[in-house]
């Protein structure tokens, strides 16, 4: 009798546990949970993810860069930057001369990235920040570029990072981000297509594009509404406080 009570028992808590730390990645226990098991994959998360580079090309760097013509030297800011992806994709991009902040909760995620992105020696385009999106280190209306790749649905309150995203962006400005579909079992953290149109445009964002991307994302870009001048490269001596810029990610010896 016991036993038939401890079996569904023990396998519901297996499963429990199984969901809550591996299938929605710790969101619902917390950022900083989500944040360890970041630090925890960090080293195999490329080997899991498997992203080729010309898909990357294809796919980001190369429409990104159509959508910015004529400017080729954006300021560009990487929301849950990861492992580099968004920052080597475009410093691979042949036309691209601007400057891309990678920002990131995960220090380890974050070393990853600060190696790959010495290996390919773009360190002088890339600067590497810890902090996470709810609260963005930067002024309002300043990049012409955010991006947030596979993360709003591990962030705290998606809709409002969402806005913090969209607050450092100028006006005019282009946002590329991911919806994720496909996700039955991750209730509040994901939208339908219809919602995060909605949300976007409740944000001030116009021509509102979602594309196929991938089995369980979407990609989406939008503009914010109004114009501002082209912001272009700042450098982080220029844009960062003296206690940021103690915080940003120094690049191997070998950089
Ligand atoms: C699935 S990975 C995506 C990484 C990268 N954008 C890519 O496409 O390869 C999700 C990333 O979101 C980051 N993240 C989690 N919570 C965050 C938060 N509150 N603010 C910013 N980034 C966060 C994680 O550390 C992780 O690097």
């Amino acid at each position: 009798m016991i036993l038939l009570l401890l079996v569904p028992g023990i396998g519901g808590l297996a499963f429990l546990i199984w969901w809550l730390v591996f299938e929605t990645e710790g969101v619902y226990l917390g950022r900083r949970v989500v944040v360890w098991l970041y630090d925890v994959y960090a080293r195999r998360y490329d080997g899991i993810k498997e992203n080729a580079d010309e898909d990357e090309r294809v796919y980001l760097a190369k429409p990104l860069m159509q959508r910015l013509r004529p400017h080729v030297d954006p300021l560009v800011l990487d929301v849950a930057a990861g492992t580099g992806r968004m920052a080597l994709a475009l410093c691979r991009h042949a036309r691209f001369e601007g400057y891309v902040y990678g920002l990131d909760p995960s220090r380890r995620m974050l070393a990853v990235a600060a190696e790959k992105i010495a290996a390919a020696e773009y360190a002088d385009s890339v600067t590497l920040l810890q902090g996470s999106a709810e609260q963005l280190p930067f002024e309002r209306d300043l990049f012409d570029v955010v991006t947030c790749m596979e993360a709003l649905e591990f962030m705290p309150q998606p809709a409002d990072q969402l806005t913090e995203l969209i607050r450092v962006l100028r006006p005019g400005g282009l946002l590329l981000t991911t919806l994720r579909i496909n996700t039955r079992w991750m209730p509040g953290r994901v939208w339908d297509e219809t919602t995060f149109r909605a949300l976007l445009a409740a944000r001030g964002m116009i021509q509102i594009e979602l594309e196929m991307w991938q089995y369980d994302y979407m990609l989406v870009w939008a503009v914010k509404s109004g114009t501002a001048p082209f912001t272009g490269v700042r450098l982080p001596e220029e844009l960062l406080s003296p206690a940021l810029l103690r915080q940003c990610l120094p690049y191997p010896a070998s950089a």
